[in-house]
């Protein structure tokens, strides 16, 4: 693709124009998880970390410390095992402004090889007067508390105003410039509500830049609650911004945030729009990453989802199929390979035994041991009698639903047994086990899927609403496995479990007993929460 801008000139970096680096600090972990419906466990966010580190994002926000001793062990753990390696990205912790916060934030974070405190607290008036109950000189004196203790303990403290966007400029500029006094080396601009506009977003960042005087980096962090997020970003980025908040797949509070795979290819198809400006990150790791978190989250990601979408690269009417036939370029500006979409390829069969198993697991860069490495197999060789091409994303989808087992320590479906049709009333048989009991259990239904669901509620003593099922397939053909994702609400929590199978009320059941061993493991978390925070 032609670099020419349209007002004739190369758009792209020349020797008046020194390359740029933009930070990318993906908050998949941090305000990802915060959607409703996702609870991961530590060992599922060190997976995703070691992707995010793999694909090269330059920070990876863990978590929110104070949260829970959960959280606390979670961004710890990834501090020690991902942030420790050469060239890792910086591991950061979120953090109030409360001084015991921002200790407990710098203990999860202190282990990594380059660590950063965000230290956030809101200005809007709304959330001053609604939320913290205080008053300017209230939040200007939290500010540099805050930010001056994080600096006792680190040299890169980023800090937010929470709600910028509806902040009064003048008070945001007093507030961001005590920030900058206090040590604060990354300012980051939140549209905590998503009520930006493209043109608005940018200006707001040259206005930052102009008044509030110092050494810093300006970062953007927007919501979609407008479908806007990705366009503000990267009006914040031609504004000067040299940081941007993402997550994979544009996961995060309510509509989410600003999407990882879209803001960084803007970049690379668009550098006439950017000049100079350059992200680390790894293209041909996005797609891998998007399934992952989309399996390990249970939010699957929509057919016609911008870069890692099933359908970005799927030409439907006559004349595109015409046109990318005879030459790429006629219909698409992403090279499918260059972001990972990849064509799946057949890695193993039928006979292939357990070191090949392994071995292609390692290739795909997917590390899993144990127990959860014996229960993948046995799953992949259950596969393989029943399906003819074992491709990556069916190795990826067995192998996310085993790690998800092992580390609830829940229960396993030991065995499915159903009866329906167009006539009677569909039964479902269940066995399952947890820590070496076995519990059986039978049960009635509106349909076959509906009775497995019922015998498992009724063997496991769970008691839970069904509040969301979706089924969709992880590759084309007839044996395809079938991809179900359920939500659950129990207590007052919203959890989501996914399973695979080429049967879709085997692939339905494993799903809602993936479900149920979250209901179980949240409500043990729950009991053990510190204290009930959230930003
Ligand atoms: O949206 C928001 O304001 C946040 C802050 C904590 C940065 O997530
Ligand atoms: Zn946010």
């Amino acid at each position: 693709m032609s670099n020419e801008t349209r007002d004739g000139t190369n758009g792209t970096q020349g020797p008046s124009e020194p390359a740029e680096h933009l930070a990318v600090f993906d908050t998949t972990l941090r305000d990802g998880e915060q959607a409703p419906g996702i609870s991961l466990d530590a060992a599922e966010k060190l997976e995703i970390a070691e992707q995010l580190a793999r694909a090269g994002v330059d920070y990876i926000e863990a978590g929110f410390p104070v949260a829970s001793q959960g959280d606390f062990e979670a961004v710890q753990a990834i501090a020690r095992k991902v942030g420790n390696q050469d060239g890792a990205p910086a591991i950061c912790g979120l953090s109030r402004t409360q001084l015991a916060d921002v200790d407990r934030c710098f203990e999860a974070v202190r282990d990594a090889a380059r660590a950063r405190i965000h230290v956030f607290i809101s200005t809007s008036p709304q959330h001053m007067e609604h939320m913290l109950k205080m008053n300017e000189a209230q939040v200007l004196a939290e500010t540099r508390a805050g930010v001056s203790r994080a600096r006792e303990h680190l040299e890169d403290v980023e800090f937010s105003p929470q709600d910028a966007t509806r902040t009064p400029l003048d008070f945001m500029v007093e507030v961001l410039a005590a920030a900058v006094e206090a040590g604060a080396t990354t300012l980051n601009i939140p549209d905590t509500v998503g009520y930006g506009i493209p043109w608005d977003f940018g200006a707001l960042i040259q206005y930052v830049r102009r008044e509030v005087a110092g050494d810093y980096v300006i970062s953007t962090h927007c919501h979609n609650d407008l479908g806007l997020a990705t366009a503000n970003t990267l009006a914040g980025v031609q504004a000067g911004a040299r940081q941007v908040e993402v997550c994979v797949n544009g996961l995060g509070e309510r509509a989410g945030n600003a999407a990882l795979e879209e803001v960084v290819m803007a970049l690379v198809i668009r550098p006439d729009q950017f000049p100079g400006v350059t992200t680390s990150v790894r293209t041909e790791e996005l797609a891998r990453a998007s399934r992952l978190v989309s399996r390990l989250t249970g939010y699957p990601v929509q057919y016609n989802k911008a870069v890692v979408g099933r359908n970005a690269f799927a030409h439907e009417s006559g004349i595109h199929q015409h046109g990318v036939l005879a030459d790429r370029s006629t219909y698409e500006i992403i090279e499918a390979a260059s972001v990972g979409q990849v064509g799946s390829q057949i890695v193993l069969g039928k006979h292939s035994g357990r070191h090949a198993f392994a071995d292609s697991l390692a290739k795909m860069g997917l590390t899993i041991q144990g127990d959860a490495l014996n229960q993948a197999f046995a799953r992949f060789k259950e596969l393989a009698d029943r399906k003819v091409e074992i491709t990556e994303a069916d190795l990826e989808a067995i192998v996310a639903e085993e790690i998800g087992h092992g580390l609830s320590e829940g229960y396993q479906l030991d065995a499915l047994e159903v009866s329906g049709g167009t006539v009677g009333v569909p039964r479902a048989r269940v066995v399952v086990s947890r820590a070496g009991a076995k519990q059986e259990a039978s049960a009635e239904g509106n349909g076959m899927i509906d009775a497995a669901c019922n015998a498992i509620r009724e063997a496991t003593g769970t008691d839970a609403v069904l509040i969301g099922f979706n089924v969709s397939s992880v590759t084309g053909g007839i044996d395809a496995l079938g991809d179900v994702v359920v939500q659950l609400e129990s207590g007052g929590f919203k959890v989501s479990g996914r399973g695979v199978s080429t049967d879709v009320v085997e692939a339905s059941a494993r799903a809602y007993l993936a479900a149920v061993n979250r209901v179980v493991a949240v409500s043990a978390r729950a009991e053990h929460r510190q204290v009930e925070v959230g930003p």
